[in-house]
């Protein structure tokens, strides 16, 4: 199963480009920000500009064309909505200058009632935004009000129904709240992202994905203050390979479940991943109380530097009896190796009414910064594990 998916993965990497770049070669024309009248000086409000600009390059009446963002220069953006359907079956944006939100939290003008984020891209299908420029969410005033919480920060990009999405060589700073938010999209290629915001920014996450299935993220590098990748309900074939994350909380299943809902996460592949001195490497967490699974998750080559609570499931431990629980089932760890800043290296908490089922470990050696033995923690954990430093004792061993 396995390797059908990892053949299916490197498919859908290889052959997509290519599908661009056959697209190219159509006539395709192309709309420059600049000639709709924006000036790219870091102060004048660009966004009716970009706005007019989008318009046509979504009407155009051919198989692609091109939103030109160009460099040297610096847009101020208010928070904006591009939305299809286009007309064009490829779309693409080359973001080659830099993007910045407004740089006090008075001097954003939300559309409506809506605080939810600052670039909103909403059903399109076949948009590709690339080009090397940079994306500043100006989040410093935000994460240090106290009256601007998790709740009422925004999100610095957020794609929404975004059918063929391909995002790559683009710097992310800065975001009041998650980087990248990607919603309701099928089929989507994402690379050669930086994502960079100090890792004492709140809620800072890299990407987060819900409801979204066949995703692709690759060789990217992401410091932020939050889960560099959250893997949220409704999640499905969800591929992250290469991905350098750190300082952050690392790459995490959930929370799913909160508040009772169901909530459900499967056939997730996390691969060739080093976490630098994260407070989690790779993490799984479930609210008590809550519905549904999440299930065939594998984490496969595994690079840990000083990480904390290298490998967690966090099942939320509950008290009480017949009390639901997020199902948690087939989860694959293959190789994972290097230091932990604790010596409490694997936690694998599990409901007592519910457990989790079918945990595998396998080639598992994680020793503290000093060199000395780590140990490892479970609750109502069934599983097997072969050849695992530590020695995880309530599983079984071949
Ligand atoms: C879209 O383009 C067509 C011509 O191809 C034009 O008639 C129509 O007004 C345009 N719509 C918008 C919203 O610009
Ligand atoms: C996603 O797209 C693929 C290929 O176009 C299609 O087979 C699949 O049914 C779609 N999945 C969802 C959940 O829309
Ligand atoms: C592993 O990921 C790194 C980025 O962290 C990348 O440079 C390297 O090529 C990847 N190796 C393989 C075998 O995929
Ligand atoms: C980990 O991060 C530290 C800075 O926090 C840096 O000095 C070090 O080179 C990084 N390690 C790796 C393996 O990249
Ligand atoms: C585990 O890692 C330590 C430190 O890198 C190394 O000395 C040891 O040989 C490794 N053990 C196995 C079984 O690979």
């Amino acid at each position: 199963m396995m390797k059908f998916l990892f053949i299916v993965v490197e498919m859908f990497v290889v052959a997509s480009p290519c599908v661009w770049a056959t697209m190219e070669l159509h006539a395709s024309p192309s709309f420059n920000v600049i000639d709709y009248g924006a000036l790219g000086n870091g102060q004048t409000d660009d966004s009716n500009a970009f706005l007019k600009a989008w318009k046509d390059a979504c009407n155009a009446s051919y198989g692609a064309s091109t939103l030109i963002i160009p460099k040297e220069k610096i847009f101020m953006l208010q928070p904006v909505l591009f939305h299809g359907p286009c007309k064009p079956t490829i779309l693409h944006i080359k973001i080659k200058g830099t993007i910045v939100a407004p740089n006090n939290i008075k001097d954003w003008k939300f559309p409506e009632s809506t605080r939810k984020a600052w670039i909103r891209f909403k059903r399109i299908s076949g948009l590709v935004i690339r080009g090397g420029g940079l994306i500043d969410g100006q989040g410093a005033p935000w994460w240090n009000s106290y009256f601007n919480t998790e709740i009422n920060r925004p999100t610095a990009l957020h794609f929404s129904e975004c059918d063929n999405l391909f995002l790559s060589r683009l710097t992310h700073i800065n975001s009041p709240k998650n980087h990248i938010s990607i919603n309701r999209c099928n089929g989507s290629l994402i690379t050669k992202l930086h994502i960079i915001a100090p890792n004492e920014s709140p809620n800072t996450d890299g990407i987060d994905i819900s409801q979204s299935s066949n995703i692709v993220i690759k060789n990217s590098r992401m410091e932020t203050g939050d889960d560099c990748i959250a893997i949220n309900h409704g999640s499905t074939f969800i591929n992250i390979i290469g991905v350098f994350c750190g300082p952050g909380h690392g790459i995490s299943v959930g929370s799913l479940g909160k508040n009772g809902a169901h909530h459900t996460v499967e056939e997730i592949y996390v691969r060739n991943c080093t976490f630098n001195r994260t407070t989690n490497g790779v993490r799984i967490k479930t609210w008590m109380g809550g519905q549904g699974y999440a299930r065939k998750i594998t984490f496969k080559d595994i690079m840990l530097v000083e990480a904390t609570n290298p490998l967690i499931i966090d099942q939320q431990y509950n008290p009480y009896d017949n009390v639901d629980a997020v199902r948690v089932s087939d989860v694959k760890y293959h190789n994972v190796r290097g230091t932990s800043s604790s010596a409490h290296a694997i936690k694998l908490h599990c409901d007592k009414t519910i457990g989790c089922t079918n945990i595998v470990l396998k080639e598992i050696n994680i020793t503290t910064i000093t060199g000395k033995d780590t140990y490892a923690s479970c609750k109502n954990v069934k599983g097997v594990c072969y050849s695992c430093n530590p020695h995880v004792s309530c599983l079984s061993h071949n």
